[in-house]
């Protein structure tokens, strides 16, 4: 097949392809009629938002694999070793997350072979690494890194060495490795080549050349035109040709696909954070959650109606709402549930009940502890929910229905809008299997206002932040509905400003976290008027007489607090939606009060499809 010339199969996509693609690497490769450098570095920045430690592209020119890379941001690195000019209209770039090997520049991809004519980019884990790395040295390859990519650079070498054929390099190689892969080598000929196994590979094709890259939003800024590789396919791109193969060496033929290009455009518009643009979002898609989806809802709705018992599972952010989730079906669907954090689910999900349904949440729908969960439960007979920010995601694929959460892409690390996305389906779901008991649809209008209220009073948050920027630990107390709240508010404080934050179920205090409690401890108070009323403030007080520093949420201001902050009127069981804006608020600009970038918190990917 030659340049542009493809089965031009117009499949219209999606709003939300780029987050198919969301891992912890990025990878990307040219190769085309453009100067590759510059390109490269801008297909990385595109990128950034998915998180990483260091930065490298290799180029070809003239017979020649030039290699540069470094630990830092894309703008930084670029700056002090001009990764931009480096020669060539070939080339593959990589923003690394450090897993196997500390975060140094001889770590960052690309790696080289031991004669130098072969680069690779890698995202994903080579679980079999050491085995195949002592393979290699016995035959006298040389290792400069930690890292378990190094081995495909010297596999292939192996093979092509051998061969001289690099369509079997390419195969044999794939194959060698165990885990979960995709990788782009560019060999000193000119040819670029990439292969995939359970992580995203996808064909950009431009009027000017092929992009290979981790992330349909690496190439969305010069073609809305992709080919999304399978499992087990080699893409290789030779002299002005394409070709794609699959482990075995046979022809493969995937459809193109056009992507929608606002995609290519995301970027922070006014606003000087993802973060802080995607909590004034919630105006949006609190509103929008489950429109479009009733007949998804109608069905998920049936299925827990008929379920014995029903499981909630996700991990951080999108466990806290599995907890609310629990906590309304119990109240409004009368059904016996529990929530289980997917990191121990997959534990225990051998041994429950066949006939139980697990509704797995998440965001990115790759969470590789949420598939593993998924996973495990599928052969036993298990019926599997999903709700998903992703409706093309690993999650949905396995998944018996799915729910999408329909909040647009989030950048920002740290899960905001999609929290109360989330959340706002689960109560549309409750509410359908009730008959309406919770009234969702009816207070859509006033829950909006009440979001925009909240988000409009950002300047009494920022002088709470500058009361409490020096505190060194936060206790967020709720309890019942409330307590998942605390918990999301103290992760996202933690997550984003770095400040010791935990939340305590606040009926709990008096069994052990009141010892930490002093004069200088900051305690948020989830105290709104609601059957949980009168025990908090009873709490309140006990934390008051140790003279700490509180500050309430709610909606009835009492002395006992330092500072109130007032949640809108709507129907108390909506509570749990609007709560946690505030907190989502005071971490954002604790965040900026620690300079701490908010959008790219340390040792964070925004999907971690590693266990
Ligand atoms: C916290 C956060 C994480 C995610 C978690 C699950 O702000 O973003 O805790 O919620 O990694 O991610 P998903 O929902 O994509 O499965």
């Amino acid at each position: 097949m030659r340049w542009y010339n493809g089965h031009f199969v117009l499949l219209a996509i999606l709003n939300y392809v780029i987050k198919i693609t969301m891992r912890v690497c990025s990878i990307i490769g040219y190769k085309g009629e453009s100067l590759a450098a510059p390109l490269l570095v801008t297909c990385l920045q595109k990128m950034e938002y998915r998180g990483y430690d260091s930065v490298g592209i290799a180029t070809i020119a003239d017979g020649k694999v030039s290699v540069k890379k470094g630990v830092g941001r894309v703008e930084d690195v670029n700056s002090s070793l001009l990764l931009g000019r480096l020669p060539g209209r070939i080339g593959i770039g990589h923003t690394r997350w450090a897993t196997h090997g500390k975060v140094t520049e001889k770590n960052a991809h690309p790696h080289t072979s031991c004669n130098g004519e072969i680069a690779v980019v890698h995202n994903g884990i080579i679980q079999n690494y050491s085995e195949l790395k002592s393979g290699l040295l016995m035959k006298g390859h040389i290792f400069k890194s930690e890292t378990d990519s190094e081995v495909i650079a010297h596999l292939l070498e192996e093979d092509y060495v051998h061969t001289g054929d690099l369509r079997v390099a390419m195969r044999n190689t794939s194959k060698k490795l165990a885990g979960a892969f995709s990788f782009i080598a560019a060999f000193s000929d000119g040819t670029i080549a990439g292969a995939r196994y359970d992580e995203p590979l996808i064909l950009g094709i431009s009027n000017d050349g092929y992009y290979i890259s981790s992330d349909v939003v690496g190439f969305l800024n010069y073609t809305d035109r992709a080919i999304f590789l399978d499992n087990r396919d080699i893409v290789i791109l030779q002299g002005s040709e394409m070709e794609m193969i699959n482990f075995d060496g046979a022809p493969v033929l995937r459809p193109t696909t056009q992507v929608a290009w606002e995609f290519g455009g995301i970027d922070k518009g006014t606003y000087a954070h993802f973060t802080i643009k995607e909590i004034n979002e919630q105006v949006e898609t609190i509103t929008k959650s489950g429109r479009g989806q009733e007949k998804s809802i109608k069905q998920v709705s049936e299925v827990l109606k008929s379920a014995p018992f029903v499981y909630f599972t996700g991990s951080g952010t999108s466990y806290h709402c599995a907890l609310v989730a629990k906590n309304l079906l119990t109240k409004y669907g009368k059904r016996k549930s529990d929530a289980i954090m997917s990191s121990e689910f997959q534990y225990l999900v051998n041994d429950i009940e066949p006939d139980s349904v697990i509704v797995a949440i998440s965001q990115s729908g790759e969470t590789a502890d949420v598939l593993e969960v998924v996973k495990k439960a599928k052969p036993l007979g298990t019926k599997i929910i999903s709700i998903v920010n992703v409706p093309t995601s690993s999650l949905a694929r396995l998944s018996d229905v799915s729910v999408h959460m329909n909040c647009g892409a989030e950048i920002g690390v740290a899960a905001t809008k999609s929290f109360t996305s989330q959340l706002t389906l689960l109560y549309a779901i409750i509410d359908e299997m009730s008959g309406g008991l919770i009234g969702l649809e009816e207070q859509r209008y006033k829950l909006q206002n009440a979001v925009r209220e909240l988000i409009e009073g950002q300047s009494m948050i920022e002088h709470i932040v500058d009361e409490i920027k020096d505190v060194k630990d936060i206790y967020v107390l709720g309890r019942s509905i409330h307590y998942p709240i605390a918990l999301e508010g103290a992760l996202k404080i933690k997550e984003l400003s770095y400040v010791h934050a935990e939340g305590i179920p606040a009926g709990e205090l008096k069994h052990g976290p009141l010892a930490l409690i002093d004069r200088n401890s900051c305690i948020l108070v989830l105290n709104p008027n609601d059957s949980t009323f009168e025990d908090v403030n009873a709490n309140a007080h006990e934390i008051k007489a140790r003279g700490a520093s509180l500050i309430g949420v709610g909606n009835s201001p009492s002395d006992v607090y330092d500072q109130f902050i007032t949640i809108p009127e709507v129907d108390e069981i909506l509570y749990p939606l609007l709560e946690v804006i505030p907190f989502q608020l005071i971490a954002y600009y604790l965040a900026l009060v620690k300079n701490a970038n908010p959008d790219y918190p340390r040792n964070l990917a925004k999907s971690v499809t590693v266990k």
